[in-house]
């Protein structure tokens, strides 16, 4: 089994939501609880942006033990200064430098020549190492890249230091087998006599960043990159709760792992989406509210009998108390019985049940769902109108 390292970018890549600014405050206590969750690096900020964006990343390196703190640079000196001033006090101080190098940023955004990119790069990345002992380089926009440039740039990048290669899905523009296949020839043709880790940093715009960045796993990442509950510019990022599961869920397949400690996950998601403001959707994948929601009769009579008949993770597994069961037109006698006697109501004859259970459905057929209030009133003998 290999492990998998995770980088969350939440306070970074997904402040960058539209709407989203943490307090200082909102980010301290963000981030230990992304050390608790058994993150293993935490991008802080993009210190050279503005006066909090660098006292947050100050404030976070001095907290931080056991989590590496990382702060994001562009491909200019100054920003690297600004990262080697704002992590001084880290215990794990780590730099991240990109600069693009598709097409269409290095004519229009950068208006610099593939040529001037790689001399870019070179430079840069020398700078950084003679500051930091662990440097992560990102060709943004490297999945529309040219293969065979986006490989001399990593080779670059790697030759002056970079010890960590991650490849931006900057714009979800990926597919997973593509993004496999990528992962696969950086690792089979970069040339180094160190451990060079690469890693996916996946986008959501099409819907796969969380299958793009598990085929890079496949492919050979040994570390990967995301936020809670997948906030971030546009479609947000990767959602980490997702890629932490489905490693546990499926470590056969993927023969890896990861030291996410999976039942903080809830608490995780919980405390970033009152911070963020951004509320997780009910049919979310692994937090979502509905996540551990079973409804239909014949799957609520299925989990009765033994849960996994519909569930492939426990609620416990990622820090929720239970699933649940509820009561809608298409529930069925099983778990309405079940539901009654989780209401105290045990003793009831079985020619009170058929009627109660008919009444039921009635009421069912007008509500999205049944409520407790309104099961006592059937049992009662009244009915709730709303
Ligand atoms: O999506 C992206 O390309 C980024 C880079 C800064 C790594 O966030
Ligand atoms: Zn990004």
């Amino acid at each position: 089994m290999r492990n998998i390292e995770f980088l969350d970018t939440s306070l970074r890549d997904g402040e960058q939501t539209p709407g989203v600014n943490f307090s200082i405050n909102e980010k301290i206590m963000i981030a230990k609880q992304l050390e608790k969750w058994g993150i293993s690096a935490i991008e802080a900020g993009f210190p050279a942006a503005s006066p909090d964006s660098f006292t947050a990343v100050q404030e976070i390196a001095k907290i931080l033990t056991k989590t590496a703190v990382t702060g994001l640079a562009r491909a200019v000196k100054s920003d690297i200064d600004a990262c080697y001033e704002a992590l001084k006090d880290a215990k794990k101080p780590q730099i991240h430098v990109f600069i693009a190098t598709s097409p269409v940023h290095m004519k229009y955004k950068l208006q610099k020549t593939p040529d001037e990119v790689i001399a870019a790069i070179k430079e840069h990345v020398t700078y950084a190492r003679e500051r930091f002992d662990i440097v992560e380089f990102s060709p943004e926009d490297a999945t529309r890249t040219e293969k065979s440039f986006l490989l001399k740039a990593v080779q670059t990048a790697v030759d002056a230091g970079a010890s960590y290669i991650n490849i931006p899905d900057t714009v979800g523009f990926t597919t997973p087998t593509e993004y496999y296949e990528t992962f696969k020839f950086l690792i089979e043709n970069i040339t180094s006599d160190r451990e060079i880790i690469f890693s996916p940093h996946c986008h959501d715009d099409l819907g796969m960043a969380t299958a793009n960045t598990l085929a890079a796993i496949k492919g050979g990442a040994g570390r990967v990159e995301g936020t809670v509950n997948g906030i971030g510019e546009r479609a947000g990022n990767v959602a980490l709760e997702e890629v932490a599961v489905a490693l546990e869920i499926r470590k056969d397949y993927y023969q890896a792992n990861s030291e996410i400690v999976l039942n903080e996950t809830f608490a995780t998601s919980e405390l970033v989406s009152r911070f963020s403001g951004i509320s997780v959707p009910k049919n979310k994948a692994v937090i979502g509210g509905n996540a551990f929601a079973h409804e239909s009769g014949i799957h609520q009579d299925g989990v009765l009998k033994n849960p996994e008949t519909y569930e492939i993770i426990t609620p416990e597994l990622v820090g929720v108390k239970t699933n649940s069961l509820p009561l809608g037109k298409l529930s069925g006698r099983h778990a309405f019985v079940d539901k009654l006697s989780g209401l105290g109501f045990d003793d009831i004859t079985n020619e009170a049940l058929q009627a109660l259970f008919a009444k039921f459905k009635v009421l069912a057929d007008k509500k999205h769902e049944v409520t407790d209030a309104d099961i006592r009133a059937l049992v009662a003998g009244t009915t709730i109108e709303n």
